[in-house]
């Protein structure tokens, strides 16, 4: 008997912020959308990333992802908006930073997003969770939702700090929420081949990589000013601009996502 299909559900998630799990997401739910796939792009950052790069405007929204999680009759299908770009969204506002505290009432606080993700499940092939800078319970709930984790890590020493809070969290969800929870991989963001300290930092996350057996993307996304400028065409960079450098990089991770082998 042929078993269904599973959703893949990868939280891209750091808790240090300015990593890049916003460019990240938006591109990567871009290319598995561009590739035919069916995906949903779920922002569980209050800062509300997703919906500025994708040039939607979250204050004039009437529901997002925060109705979803605190509201007992409101399900995640009924948050969801189309995107330009063949994917659905379930947007955040600053509404969201309300529930960091409204969830810790709630029974069994951690798994509140992945019971509400269920019954949409059957509709995507991806489900891209985009986090905020914090190991809150907006995370934790990412982490128990999800089936990898994806780790956006930029090129410098200052990230490595706090890379160990943040398996250590990952062992913890495995242990109380989330056994099933693997990491897809370590992907290095903001690289700049021409500086000694991101050469440095990449070789000390290849030798990490390989003491902890957690794998690490052969394709670096490099330091690139396009990044910043996209969001101002309110377009994912890997969808606006397909010939530049960072598009093709963000191609190469989708590729290896859609691959499998990760
Ligand atoms: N490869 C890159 N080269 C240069 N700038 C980049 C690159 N990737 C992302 N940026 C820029 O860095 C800033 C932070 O990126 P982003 O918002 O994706 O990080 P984040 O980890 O989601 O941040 P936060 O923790 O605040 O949610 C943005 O201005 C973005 O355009
Ligand atoms: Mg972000």
């Amino acid at each position: 008997m042929v078993g269904a299909l599973e959703s893949t559900i990868i939280a891209v998630a750091n808790q240090k912020g300015g990593v890049a799990k916003t460019t990240t997401s938006v591109n990567l739910a871009a290319l598995l959308a561009a590739a035919g796939k069916r995906v949903l792009l779920l922002d569980m950052d209050p800062q509300g990333g997703c919906a500025v790069c994708l040039g939607m405007n979250t204050t004039t929204m009437e529901r997002s992802i925060y109705d979803a999680l605190v509201k007992p009759n409101v399900q995640i299908s009924e948050v969801l908006v189309p995107t330009d770009f063949q994917f659905d969204l379930a947007p955040a506002n600053i509404d969201l930073a309300g529930a960091e505290i409204e969830l810790k009432q709630a029974l069994a606080a951690e798994t509140v997003l992945q019971r509400k993700l269920k019954p949409v499940l059957n509709s995507y092939d991806y489900v891209v969770i985009d986090t905020p800078p914090s190991l809150g319970i907006l995370t934790v709930n990412s982490l128990t939702a999800a089936n990898k984790v994806l780790i956006p890590i930029s090129a410098e020493y200052m990230a490595l700090r706090g890379l160990r809070m943040l398996l250590d969290t990952l062992e913890n969800v495995r242990e109380v929420t989330n056994p099933g929870l693997a990491i897809m991989g370590i992907l290095a963001t903001r690289y700049d081949g021409r500086t000694i300290n991101s050469r440095e930092v990449y070789e000390y996350l290849r030798e990490f990589c390989k003491r902890e057996g957690i794998h690490l993307f052969p394709q670096v996304i490099k330091q690139s000013v396009r990044f910043a400028e996209a969001p101002g065409y309110q377009t994912p960079l890997a969808l606006w601009r397909k010939e530049v450098d960072g598009a093709k990089q963000y191609q190469k991770v989708a590729e290896e996502v859609i691959n499998g082998k990760v």
